[in-house]
């Protein structure tokens, strides 16, 4: 019988990577500003009530405020990997961000996003050197037909890019 062995982290992490995700940003306000993280954690949880679920660091800024206020998720299109690069705190140069604000108290949407959803906190849960945030979904839109951004090995790609179309074929 195969006996579990310590799971090495850099080695979860190459494994998981191998998960093809879209990528979001998660946007909220803070201190009367906006701010936002590119996130791969989003994922659906439930259609009555409706949630989501983002898995945000303990590390992350946004851990002060995330579950206390109200966020939204914007899904990248395929051109918008400036945009995930700048609110991971990795952007190669200057990057102009539009937000689509409405007339309530949730937190604005990202101009250019393919759909987008408005949440208000539902719960939050501790999960090691990670916080799970729920959001109650109160508005979702679908915003344009555009391709998705994907994530996968560490690298960005579409649904039509060499790297992204050799890997969902099959190849790995
Ligand atoms: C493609 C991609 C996906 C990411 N997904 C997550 C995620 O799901 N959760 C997370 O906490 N950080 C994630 N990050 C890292 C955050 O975007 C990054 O640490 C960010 O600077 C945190 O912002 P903050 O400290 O202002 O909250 C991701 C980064 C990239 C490039």
């Amino acid at each position: 019988m195969e006996t579990a062995s310590p799971v090495e982290p850099l080695h979860l992490r190459a494994c998981l990577a191998r998960f093809v995700t879209g990528v979001a940003v998660v946007s909220y306000l803070a201190d009367g500003r906006v701010r936002g993280l590119t996130v791969n954690s989003f994922t659906s949880v439930s259609l009555a009530p409706p949630l989501v679920l983002v898995s945000v660091a303990r590390s992350a800024r946004a851990t002060g405020h995330l579950g206390r206020v109200p966020f939204s998720v914007s899904v990248l299109s395929a051109s918008q990997g400036d945009l995930a690069r700048h609110f991971a705190g990795t952007a190669r140069g200057p990057v102009e961000v539009g937000w689509q604000w409405t007339d309530d108290d949730l937190a604005p949407t990202l101009s250019g996003a393919i759909a987008t959803v408005r949440c208000r906190p539902w719960r939050s849960h501790d999960a090691g050197d990670h916080r799970l945030h729920l959001g109650q979904v109160v508005a979702a839109d679908l915003r344009a037909d555009g391709e998705p951004l994907l994530f996968h090995r560490g690298r960005f790609g579409d649904l039509g890019s060499g790297h992204a179309a050799a890997q969902l074929a099959g190849s790995c």
